[in-house]
């Protein structure tokens, strides 16, 4: 039998994970959670179900190409890759943090005038949500796409602003930048593969049960 496989994202938010999966009865073997570890698909305590960790970016790209039946993801990550073959199954509230719009303090922008700007550069990781978000607000944007360290645009003049995620605040404010405005409450889904989901209906409802707690 073909088990299934669940993509979980490396960093930070696996640490969030550990209670999640602990809570739901999924035990994963010793080394899932070893840094140093070069594994790259892990069993579980479950017969039918084995995990792997990627970039929290890829598991949407998995997952909607069904290489992985399930996945763990940010609702930034699914907002900026919409996909019809990805259902949003349950709402974990992990990982909650904002996907902010932000600038240096010194430029003292008025975050209810940013229409004023007519023109803005933008630095970010989510160049669609960012492009859709402005074109909402009227604001012609150039996005800058980066893939990490998106406040040190700002500081070297590449940008008028970034957008990312903010948790905790500190790397704003530890680079004396503020954020201006809010655009996505972010938290981490489980998410099913379309086909996978029909295919292997049983095992993702008894899973998706054990998750739902
Ligand atoms: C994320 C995000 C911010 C930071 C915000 O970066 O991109 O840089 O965390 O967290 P805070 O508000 O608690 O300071 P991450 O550490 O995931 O690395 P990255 O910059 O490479 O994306």
């Amino acid at each position: 039998m073909k088990k299934l496989l669940l993509a979980l994202p490396k960093g930070r938010i696996l640490e969030e994970l550990k209670p999640a999966l602990q809570k739901g009865g999924i035990i994963p073997e010793p080394d899932f959670f070893d840094e140093s570890s070069r594994k790259l698909i892990f069993q579980t305590n479950l017969d039918f179900l084995e995990i792997t960790k990627v970039r929290s970016f890829d598991v949407a790209t998995f997952v909607k190409f069904g290489a992985a039946d399930l996945g763990i993801c940010g609702l930034d990550v699914l907002e900026e890759f919409p996909s019809n073959e990805i259902f949003r199954v349950v709402d974990l509230k992990i990982g909650k943090c904002r996907l902010s719009l932000a600038s240096a303090k010194n430029k003292n922008i008025d975050p209810l005038n940013l229409h004023l700007n007519s023109h803005a550069r933008i630095a970010t990781k989510y160049p669609n949500l960012v492009s859709a978000h402005f074109a909402n607000l009227g604001i012609q944007a150039e996005i800058i796409k980066l893939n990490g360290a998106i406040e040190i645009a700002q500081k070297l003049g590449l940008c008028d602003f970034i957008v990312d995620l903010v948790s905790s605040g500190k790397t704003l404010v530890e680079n004396n930048m503020i954020e201006l405005q809010k655009i996505l409450e972010v938290s981490s889904y489980l998410v099913v593969n379309r086909t996978s989901f029909k295919v292997s209906n049983q095992q993702i409802n008894h899973l998706v049960k054990l998750f739902d707690v």
